[in-house]
């Protein structure tokens, strides 16, 4: 459902939409707006700066799963992926965000096969065939940039490359209903619409969420839903969109490390995240890779 000319605007003035924010969504009314989304929905928008600064983080986040790549390989270590993702981000200035945050040990997660998200990395080694998501964020200059993709190693099967390509693809039809007077509930109704046309599953405990000036920031971004829910879209925004895509069944277990999320079916699960911001005409991805 979308917003009604009677409803209450959603800008928080208490006017009806139609006498307030009715298609103004595209004008310049970022200070207003600054104001009334920190007030009822505590999401901080990010001034022109702010977005430099996030960008600045995103292109070394990039740059890491870059490096990361050249050393996907039968054999590599997942606690490979840590040094290289851990030293590479120091190097350049920046601190990795995962490490130590809530007693998560290490600098990077590392999700190989059938697990869906927060693989601790370790003594585990890629196989031929394996699917390996790499999920690094880094806070530059107090700016964090949260983005990831899902590797092949090796020869992989048809079925588990045809569930990367689906997961990749959910993320684009996510970041596709990105615009100023769309809903939070558009961006999940895009993605769950077509990763369920494709037999594939929504993973429902982990969301996308605001980030920039803290790891996790609201709101929350399902990737399911129903179009026209939730918070509308405004200029400022800046948050992930990381549908995690099952082959089997939606249902996630925690392993006794409290991190690891796997899919209880055992099936493979697999990622994409970008960190994108909404601009006065659609977006812009902060990380961005095609
Ligand atoms: N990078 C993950 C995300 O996309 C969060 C990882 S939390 C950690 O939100 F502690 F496991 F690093
Ligand atoms: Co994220
Ligand atoms: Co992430």
């Amino acid at each position: 459902m979308k917003i009604g000319r009677n409803d209450f605007c959603p800008c928080g003035s208490g006017l009806k939409y139609k006498k307030c924010c009715m298609g103004k969504e595209k004008e310049d009314n970022h200070e207003g707006l600054k104001e009334q989304y920190y007030r009822k929905y505590k999401i901080r928008l990010k001034d022109p700066a702010d977005i430099q600064g996030i960008k600045k983080a995103g292109e070394l986040v990039l740059q890491t799963l870059d490096k990361v790549e050249e050393i996907i390989a039968p054999g590599t270590l997942t606690e490979d992926i840590n040094t290289l993702v851990h030293d590479f981000t120091v190097k350049n200035g920046a601190v990795p965000a995962p490490l130590n945050y809530s007693g998560f040990p290490k600098s990077v997660c590392v999700s190989v096969n059938e697990v869906i998200c927060h693989g601790i990395p370790g003594e585990r080694s890629l196989q031929d065939g394996d699917i390996v998501n790499v999920d690094v964020t880094s806070i530059l200059n107090g700016y964090y940039a949260d983005c990831s993709k899902t590797f092949l190693v090796g020869n992989v099967d048809p079925e588990a490359k045809r569930l990367v390509e689906v997961a990749k693809t959910s993320l684009f039809k996510g970041i596709e209903q990105i615009k100023p007077g769309n809903t939070v509930g558009d961006i999940g109704c895009g993605i769950q619409t077509y990763a369920e046309a494709q037999g594939c599953s929504v993973v429902r405990e982990m969301v996308g969420h605001g980030v920039g000036f803290d790891f996790h920031e609201p709101p929350q971004i399902p990737h399911f839903g129903k179009k026209g829910q939730g918070v509308v879209l405004v200029p400022g925004m800046v948050f992930t969109i990381e549908p995690m895509i099952n082959l089997g069944k939606k249902e996630l277990n925690i392993l006794e490390d409290n991190w690891t999320a796997v899919t209880r079916d055992g099936s493979l699960s697999a990622q994409f995240e970008q960190t994108l911001l909404v601009t006065p005409d659609g977006y812009e991805s902060l990380t961005p890779y095609e």
